[in-house]
């Protein structure tokens, strides 16, 4: 049987991309085939390069007025996408092209503390302001929206009245890492 290819959307320091990168390096029906970068020198670069993934960089420009990322894509034979703290909203063009096969991870219990600008240490600043009890991680597929695709799956933890920002994204992060991967193999095996 021929592996489910995945291809991973990333712009930061990748520490998930480097998990999935992990998943899946010995994994019997699934390979991460390519990392696609919007940002030069971004973490997740070396991070690639370490586990032999190819990387492809790509502009604003490219992402939303060119074919350029869809051809890589199709010339890959590419089946599904995660995006792993990529920041862009997805194309329509590319919604289309990988229908209920793009998947994102969101720092927060959507639908709650989601929507443009709510990325990344925002969010768990803006959980802490709110004195919320508990946060956690959403899995979901990606729609032309921002953070509005049905849920895969939810994660989540408790939050005590004096940890800071930087401890609930530690929190978060660890739920990340346990979980992000083994919700991307059941949707590319097509388990869901
Ligand atoms: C992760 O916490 C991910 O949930 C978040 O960016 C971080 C990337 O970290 N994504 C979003 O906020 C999407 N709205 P990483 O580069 O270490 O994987």
């Amino acid at each position: 049987m021929n592996k489910k290819r995945i291809a991973i959307f990333a712009s930061g320091s990748g520490t998930n991309a480097q998990k999935v990168f992990e998943y899946f390096e010995n994994h019997n029906e699934a390979e991460v085939v390519l990392l696609l970068c919007n940002k030069k020198g971004a973490g997740v670069l070396e991070r690639a390069k370490r586990f032999g993934v190819p990387t492809f960089n790509f502009s604003r420009e490219e992402f939303y007025n060119t074919q350029s990322v869809l051809d890589r894509l199709r010339k890959d034979k590419v089946d599904a996408l995660v995006l792993a703290g990529f920041m862009w909203l997805i194309p329509t063009y590319l919604v289309e092209a990988f229908p209920n096969k793009i998947v994102n991870i969101h720092p927060a219990l959507l639908p709650k503390f989601g929507g443009k600008g709510m990325y990344g240490m925002h969010v768990h600043e803006a959980v802490k302001a709110a004195r919320e009890s508990e946060t956690g991680i959403t899995i979901h597929l990606v729609n032309e929206h921002y953070d509005e695709g049905s849920i895969l799956a939810q994660f989540s933890c408790r939050i005590e009245p004096n940890d800071s920002p930087d401890e609930i994204a530690r929190k978060v992060q660890v739920l990340e890492h346990e979980n992000y991967a083994k919700v991307i193999e059941n949707l590319v095996l097509n388990k869901f």
